[in-house]
């Protein structure tokens, strides 16, 4: 192994407390180990992208951050901190917010609404306070996607892009510190794919730490600062973007060779050369 690549690889990593670290994380179904003593973290503004053929354990693994399922063994830190996520309220409390492919919104009301679904503003007479919420609607897109202007228009007439704004308008609106997003541009053109692209340099300039599930080589090299491949239930290793090539992390995902400049995990191939 080339020494002076392998200790470059360590170089990053001296950079105080991350936002997250999940450490040996474990659970399994039935007898199946969908993750495996899995560990990875996030530093604040920084984008993480997870990695990995179907069925590797990502979308597992950030659901067990997002409260979904509940973890066999291994433990989450918050700043630090030891934190219990049993459920999606406490990973809410953490200010983890998860934006599924799906993105989960009312299709027949505006952004204003899916903004406050479930969390409505009411005027002291106890109504809807409609013009506090499209105001303040506004305030959060204008700071997200400058360039949105259909505001009075039910969610099911925008374009998948300004679809993914609105959804993560209503993410980051109570206080996300932590996004997740499973493959957000999985259902997007071009065009569209580069909109999420400048969505998320804005959400790293507020400090917000995200991880990007994807399985696009692509989306994961333009936009992550670092990333982790998994592959049966393991990472196979952690890289910054700028330290590996896409060769390297095809053969991170499909054969399980960690490259030099990786961090290996406990599903790197052993006798890689
Ligand atoms: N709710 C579940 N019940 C049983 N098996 C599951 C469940 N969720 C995921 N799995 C299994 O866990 C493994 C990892 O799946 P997943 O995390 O969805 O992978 P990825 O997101 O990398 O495609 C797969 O073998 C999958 O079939
Ligand atoms: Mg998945």
């Amino acid at each position: 192994m080339n020494a002076k690549k392998a200790s470059s690889a360590k170089v990053h990593e001296n950079r105080g407390t991350p936002l997250v670290e999940m450490k040996d994380i474990s659970i399994a179904f039935g007898g199946i180990k969908a993750v495996d003593h899995a560990s990875i973290d996030l530093y604040p503004g920084e984008v993480v992208g997870l990695l990995g053929h179907n069925g590797a354990g990502k979308s597992t693994l950030i659901k067990i951050l997002s409260g979904a399922y509940k973890r066999d063994h291994g433990e989450i830190f918050i700043e630090g901190k030891p934190v219990a996520i049993n459920n999606p309220r406490d990973a809410k409390a953490q200010g983890i917010e998860t934006i599924y492919q799906t993105l989960a919104l009312a299709d027949n009301v505006d952004a204003a609404a899916n903004l406050y679904l479930g969390r409505e503003l009411r005027t002291k007479f106890g109504t809807l306070d409609d013009v506090a919420m499209e105001a303040e609607c506004r305030k959060v897109m204008g700071r997200l996607n400058p360039n949105f202007r259909r505001f009075k228009e039910p969610v099911k007439a925008l374009s998948g892009g300004q679809r993914q704004s609105v959804a993560i308008a209503r993410a980051i609106h109570f206080n996300a510190r932590i996004l997740i997003m499973d493959e957000p541009t999985a259902a997007l053109g071009p065009q569209e794919t580069a909109q999420v692209g400048e969505l998320i340099k804005q959400l790293k300039a507020e400090g917000i730490g995200i991880f990007l599930i994807s399985h696009d080589l692509h989306d994961v090299f333009d936009l992550a600062d670092r990333l982790t491949v998994m592959k049966n239930g393991r990472v196979v290793g952690t890289a910054h973007t700028s330290d590996v090539d896409h060769d390297e992390v095809l053969g991170m995902i499909i054969a399980g060779k960690c490259p030099p400049n990786a961090i290996p995990g406990p599903g790197a191939l052993r006798s890689a050369a």
